[in-house]
């Protein structure tokens, strides 16, 4: 990870303010906020790694990168919405979400339940940017999910590569109950109030609905995906679960989740609206 870009690697005179389609940037908004929080994971996932000096030196570096996604997202939001503070709404967001830190231990269950947790995460981000560079038209946009992209998979493959390197790993219905229980996390109060935090302000007098802005943050994030990204998504969670991620079961799995996915997302626009 050491020749990693900087915020001044990005080509922003190519900014094009006709390009920047207004429910993209209402998703990159609370995107910001998001990747602006690893500081709370990194010190989460010290403590549990806290007798692996190796293990925490990576994820040290790891959670300084996702910070520079936060803000490079940031500048990109400030530059397409003068109107957006994203240090007052980085507060708001702080304010309404923490995550759980009076946890001693692993929430997962074990060192590498949360391997897995991780690699979904970084599955669900590397497969978002990717569905954000195809179908952004704005310039800059697309090299920043470009860059982006890469990084969460290059996430990806750190959280994995761990977890291989581990002894003992759990059997695959823990493996896998875990990596349900991450995926079903997607719609609690992280998502939801980053959405609310970044997209709404505090003179507005709209309170905070968890549902409401879960929606409105889906409403927006799933319809950016085609099946194709989809398809990855569910094929990089499988290999981290320890199923072989092309074969018969998953490929059947595949228009099942596309379905849901559509599903959900036309439930999202509906509940949005
Ligand atoms: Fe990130
Ligand atoms: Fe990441």
């Amino acid at each position: 990870m050491d020749d990693h870009w900087t915020l001044e690697d990005i080509n922003w005179s190519r900014f094009d303010a006709s390009k920047v389609d207004p429910d993209l940037l209402a998703a990159i908004k609370a995107a910001s906020v998001v990747e602006s929080n690893a500081g709370d994971y990194v010190a989460y996932l010290a403590s549990v790694f806290s007798d692996r000096p190796d293990i925490k030196a990576s994820i040290i570096r790891w959670g300084r990168e996702e910070e520079q996604h936060g803000a490079v997202l940031a500048k990109w939001a400030e530059l397409a919405d003068p109107d957006f503070n994203f240090a007052e709404s980085f507060e708001r967001f702080r304010d309404i979400y923490r995550i759980p830190d009076d946890e001693r231990g692993s929430t997962r269950g074990s060192p590498a339940g949360e391997m897995i947790a991780r690699c979904v995460v970084e599955s669900g981000t590397s497969s978002f940017y990717t569905a954000i560079r195809e179908s952004t038209e704005e310039p800059v946009m697309q090299e920043i999910a470009q860059r982006l992209a890469a990084d969460e998979f290059r996430h990806y493959k750190l959280f994995y590569d761990t977890l291989q390197s581990f002894e003992h790993t759990p059997s695959l219905f823990e493996r896998a109950k875990v990596a349900i229980t991450r995926v079903s996390e997607a719609d609690d109060d992280e998502l939801a109030s980053a959405f609310y935090a970044t997209n709404t302000k505090p003179g507005d007098g709209v309170k905070y609905d968890r549902k409401k802005f879960a929606a409105a943050y889906e409403a927006r994030a799933l319809s950016l995906y085609k099946r194709q990204h989809t398809n990855r998504l569910v094929s990089m969670i499988a290999k981290a679960v320890g199923i072989a991620p092309h074969g018969r079961f998953m490929r059947m799995m595949e228009p099942i989740v596309w379905k849901i996915w559509q599903r959900r997302a036309r439930r999202a626009h509906l509940l949005a609206a």
